[in-house]
């Protein structure tokens, strides 16, 4: 007898307009945690209005949004990181004029009033040391001590982004072409963080054009086309042309 796994997320009939444009109809899906998934489609396809919408930026007209089994309905993204949520927009938000340690812990001493208090309060050379730390498990090794953000390059700039919210998240986090503008090594280093956080016991919304990433770091891909979910499939049974095709709806 098999067990049934809960999904740490679940989507359920998600519909969400703007104005009279529909930008989602009908969206259902469960994701798992140590789940990388890649969320695909063209530009247009509702990728966006649904990060959004897991995140707390908007809410769906229609539909339910389930947390570890739980219906939520955020009143704003801050909502949603409470929640366990993590998402990363194109642009890194990272302040560069400041240090790799301080950057993790941006804007954390609110929000993470609980983690903190029970660190006590955290000094700045603490705070170095618990970034490099907390990077080192996302397979993240930027030298650290006194760097900002401005010294890193492209690619591991974006690492530690996606290792602060690696470090930060406890369920999901979300990654809006997080390789866009980065050569091909820079970009394996992108790559490794997101199978790092995936170890971790984290699921991964990984959304991209470019296919072959996709292809390589994902388990399973939900392609969107005109604001539905045509197909949902392990990753395996795709190939760089049938996702295309599925993409674009053109048969290959
Ligand atoms: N703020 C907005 N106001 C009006 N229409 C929008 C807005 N945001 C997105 N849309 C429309 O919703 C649809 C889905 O867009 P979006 O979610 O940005 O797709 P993607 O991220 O896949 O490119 C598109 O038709 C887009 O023009
Ligand atoms: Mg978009």
């Amino acid at each position: 007898m098999s067990v049934e796994r809960e999904p740490i997320l679940e989507l359920r009939h998600i519909s969400k307009s703007y104005g009279s444009v529909r930008a989602l109809t009908d969206v259902s899906f469960r994701a798992y945690s140590g789940e990388v998934i890649g969320l695909v489609g063209d530009n247009g396809a509702g990728k966006s209005s649904l990060i959004k919408t897991i995140s707390g930026v908007h809410n769906p007209d229609s539909g339910e949004l389930f947390v570890d089994g739980v219906a939520r309905h955020w009143k704003s993204p801050h909502d949603s990181m409470q929640a366990g949520i993590e998402t990363l927009y194109q642009d890194s938000g990272l302040a560069p004029d400041l240090t790799i340690g301080s950057n993790i812990f941006l804007g954390r001493e609110l929000l993470r009033r609980g983690v903190l208090g029970r660190l006590g309060f955290l000094d700045q050379k603490t705070m170095e040391r618990r970034a490099l730390e907390e990077l080192e498990k996302v397979g993240i090794t930027v030298p650290l001590s006194k760097r900002t953000v401005s010294q890193l390059s492209g690619g591991q700039r974006q690492a530690v982004a996606i290792g602060r919210a690696a470090m930060w998240a406890k369920h999901v986090i979300i990654l809006d072409e997080p390789t866009n503008h980065l050569g091909a090594r820079q970009s394996l280093e992108v790559l490794k963080v997101i199978t790092a956080a995936k170890e971790q016991g984290l699921c991964v919304l990984f959304i991209s054009h470019t296919l072959p990433h996709v292809l390589e770091v994902t388990d399973r891909i939900i392609v969107l086309r005109l604001g539905a979910v045509v197909r949902d499939a392990p990753t395996t049974e795709y190939t760089v042309e049938s996702l295309l095709g599925t993409i674009t709806g053109l048969s290959v």
